[in-house]
């Protein structure tokens, strides 16, 4: 069987832990590299997209790659493009601030899967909302979530973490310590007050959403039967951070 890892490059050792994951599921392993523009909001954001395809193919074979797959444009959007509209959860905190990033993260993971027709795929707990987004899809492609690896002080590792100035850097830890703090607190109503609390001793935290949501339908967590998740969003040195966990022991 085959099991892809879709990436946009820049790889790290959070997509090397999908990787990893990857190889113990099969010995034949897709890594794909594609800087997708419809997921971007401008024209900018792709411009400055980091393009590192030497480190990316030397550590996704570190890592157990079997085949590294970088496709042009036209083999992924065949004139006409044909769009694929995500699911409803799509609407808000992530895809509230970034509309149409959804549409296009499905529109292509359906190419991919079209394409490369694994058995398999792979996707990191760090972009929650994007996974259970892949999941509502109902592909007949098994999708595997991993859980997000962390930097020494708890801080999601992603490539974006290298454009924080040292005490951004420092700062940044702020949103796992809000997280941690509010694991186990005996309510949602508490837990949210320790995170909005931890959150605000931060100046240079700019809070885009702190919210907990039922891991399901991403609606704000009432029903204590179902699983939570905190997700929280915002900006340091003008460097956007998202980041999640799950609530309870
Ligand atoms: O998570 C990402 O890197 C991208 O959104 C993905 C899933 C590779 C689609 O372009």
């Amino acid at each position: 069987m085959s099991v892809l890892v879709p990436t946009m490059g820049a790889l790290h050792k959070g997509h090397q832990a999908l990787i990893k994951r990857a190889r113990s599921m099969s010995k034949q392993v897709v890594v794909s590299i594609f800087i997708n523009p419809l997921q971007f909001e401008n024209a900018q954001d792709i411009a400055q997209y980091p393009r590192t395809a030497e480190r990316d193919i030397q550590l996704a074979t570190l890592a157990g790659a079997t085949e590294i797959w970088m496709p042009e444009y036209e083999e992924i959007y065949p004139d006409p493009i044909t769009k694929i509209r995500a699911s409803s959860i799509a609407d808000l905190y992530e895809g509230a601030s970034r509309p149409g990033h959804f549409d296009g993260v499905v529109t292509v993971v359906n190419r991919l899967f079209e394409i490369v027709k694994p058995e398999a795929a792979i996707f990191g707990e760090k972009d929650f909302q994007q996974l259970q987004i892949i999941r509502s899809m109902k592909s007949a492609v098994e999708i595997v979530g991993v859980p997000t690896v962390r930097e020494f002080d708890g801080l999601a590792i992603s490539s974006r973490n290298i454009r924080l100035s040292q005490s951004g850097r420092v700062s940044a830890n702020v949103i796992y310590r809000a997280m941690v703090a509010a694991r186990l607190a005996p309510t949602i109503a508490i837990a949210q007050e320790i995170i909005d609390t931890t959150i605000s001793t931060d100046f240079g935290f700019k809070c885009d959403y702190a919210a907990i949501i039922n891991e399901d339908d991403f609606c704000l967590a009432t029903d204590t039967t179902k699983q939570k998740r905190a997700i929280i969003a915002g900006w340091i040195d003008g460097v956007r951070l998202i980041d999640n966990m799950r609530m309870g022991a």
